[in-house]
C-alpha cells in the first residue's frame, strides 16, 4: 500500500482513493512489486506517490497541457508514469535519478504502458544532470521528489528552465507535519523553504494539504 495522507483517518484515506481514477493493472502491478522489493528492504515504503496522487499528477499535466516535462527522483517510475500518461503523444518526459537498479523497473512499467518512447532517463546525480541542461526555457511542468536538502537548489535550477506560465510541482512539502517541528536536515530544508517560496515573486504558490504536501508554483 501506498503512503496515505498522515492528514486523513484510514477510513477517509481510503475514501479519498476510491473517489479518483481506479488504477488500471500496469498501476496496481507496479505498486504490488513495488510494495514487495522496499518490504525485503530494498528502498523506503514511503519512497513511491500515492495512487491517488498519481492521478492528480496526470490530472495536473494534462490541464496544465504541457508538452515537455521533467522529473527529478524517479525511483520505480509510477509519478513518472502518471506524467507520460497526460502528455500529448508529441511530448516528452526527462526523467532524473543516481539509481540505476530501481529505474530499470521503471523503465519496465513504461514499456508495458505503452508510454517508453515519451520518456528519456538520465542517471547521474541531479543537480549536474540540471546544470548540464541548456539555460533556456524547455519545459512546461517539472515534479521534483528526490533529496529534500536539494529542493531550494533544484528549484533555482529549474525556474530559468522553464516557460512562463509552467507548473513546478514539489512533493513532500508537509513532511508528515514535522514542518512544524523539525526533526532532521531534511525537516529543516523544507520548512525554510516553505518560508523562502511564500515570499518569492518568481512564482505563484499554493501548498495542498494532499498526501505528504504538494507545493503548487506557477512560474510568473
Ligand atoms: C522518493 S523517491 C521518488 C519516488 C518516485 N517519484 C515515485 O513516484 O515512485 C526518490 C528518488 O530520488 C532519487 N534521488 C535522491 N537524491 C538524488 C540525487 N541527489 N540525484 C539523483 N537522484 C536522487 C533516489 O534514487 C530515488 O529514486
Amino acid at each position: 500500500m501506498t503512503p496515505q495522507s498522515f492528514l486523513l483517518s484510514p477510513e477517509l484515506a481510503e475514501f479519498v482513493r476510491r473517489s479518483a481514477d481506479p488504477p488500471d493493472d500496469v498501476v496496481t502491478d507496479l505498486v504490488a512489486e513495488t510494495a514487495a522489493m522496499t518490504a525485503a528492504g530494498d528502498g523506503r515504503p514511503t519512497y513511491q506517490v500515492a495512487v491517488e496522487q498519481a492521478a492528480l499528477l496526470t490530472l495536473l499535466t494534462r490541464i496544465s497541457r504541457a508538452r515537455w516535462a521533467v522529473e527529478i527522483g524517479t525511483f520505480t517510475g509510477l509519478s513518472a508514469l502518471a506524467i507520460a500518461r497526460g502528455l500529448p503523444e508529441d511530448g516528452g518526459l526527462l526523467c532524473l535519478d543516481r539509481d540505476e537498479h530501481w529505474t530499470a523497473v521503471a523503465r519496465r512499467y513504461w514499456e508495458r504502458a505503452g508510454v517508453a518512447d515519451r520518456v528519456e532517463l538520465r542517471l547521474g546525480e541531479a543537480a549536474e544532470l540540471l546544470d548540464a541542461l541548456p539555460l533556456r526555457p524547455t519545459f512546461d511542468l517539472a515534479f521534483v521528489d528526490a533529496d529534500k536538502t536539494g529542493y531550494a537548489g533544484y528549484v533555482d535550477a529549474l525556474h530559468p528552465r522553464m516557460h512562463p506560465g509552467g507548473l513546478l510541482v514539489l512533493d513532500n512539502t508537509l513532511r508528515a507535519g514535522k514542518v512544524l517541528d523539525p526533526q532532521d536536515d531534511d525537516d529543516r530544508a523544507i520548512a525554510s523553504l516553505a518560508a523562502s517560496l511564500a515570499a518569492d515573486a518568481r512564482f505563484d504558490t499554493v501548498l495542498l494539504p494532499v498526501a505528504d504536501g504538494l507545493t503548487l508554483l506557477r512560474v510568473r
